[in-house]
């Protein structure tokens, strides 16, 4: 007799059904762990508590905590500082490439030309509608004056000036005094500091 094809579905249950068995087994081991996660003791955010004298649940960090990549132990790259003093220097982990140089360019031109205007002399836009003109940084002053000078007033601003900590990170501080330093030369720049690759350029006025 031809067997009915009811009857080998029904067989069918009889080694498949393990198969689907062991998946929902585990699947409801899973959930009683999590029952249980869900059933200890806990706070719901900022609820009231009892045990910590303040009656608040969420707690402060631990005095002295440093989130992952912020210890900055580095006065120099961090604040500009060698054993208490300015520093004179670049730090150690700042290369004065042509590419540092135009990113300091690009960030002084965003940041600080609108005051100091595009070659340092302290007659930017802002300067001209009325706000408090800077010194040139072609003073002798500010010529002499350290990097780490410079990198004080760009991180806590100095008198009129506010600091600018939070839009330009260390590295791009770096990068704009080097680049304010460019500038420096190029206002006192002689015939020795011309490379001899443009000299004919310069003679002839192309340049
Ligand atoms: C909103 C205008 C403004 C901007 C933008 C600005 N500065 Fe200044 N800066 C000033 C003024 C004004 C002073 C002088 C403050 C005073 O004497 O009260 C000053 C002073 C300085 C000094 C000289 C401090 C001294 O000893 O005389 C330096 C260096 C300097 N700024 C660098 C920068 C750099 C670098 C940037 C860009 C990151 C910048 N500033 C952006 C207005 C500005």
């Amino acid at each position: 007799m031809a067997r009915h094809p009811q009857t080998r579905w029904k067989r069918l249950p009889l080694w498949v059904a393990m198969g689907l068995a062991m998946p929902l087994l585990f699947l409801s081991g899973g959930c009683e762990l999590r029952k249980k996660m869900y059933d200890q003791p806990r706070y719901k955010t900022y609820a009231e508590s009892e045990f910590f004298e303040d009656g608040s649940s969420a707690r402060p960090l631990v005095e002295g905590t440093v989130p992952r990549g912020f210890l900055r132990e580095d006065d120099h790259f961090y604040r500009g500082t060698v054993n208490g003093e300015f520093a004179r220097e670049l730090p150690d982990q700042i290369d004065v490439t042509e590419e540092l140089l135009l990113r300091g360019k690009e960030r002084y031109q965003i940041f600080c030309s609108v005051c100091h205007d595009p070659a340092g002399y302290g007659n930017g836009m802002v300067v001209q509608r009325g706000f408090k003109e800077p010194e040139s940084f072609h003073t002798d002053r500010l010529r002499q004056a350290a990097n780490g000078y410079y990198y004080e007033v760009i991180s806590n601003g100095f008198g009129m000036m506010a600091g600018y900590a939070y839009q330009v990170k260390p590295e791009d501080r770096w990068a704009i005094i080097a680049y304010i330093r460019t500038l420096q030369l190029s206002q006192y720049a002689t015939w020795d500091h011309v490379p001899e690759s443009v000299r004919a350029d310069v003679e002839a006025g192309r340049l």
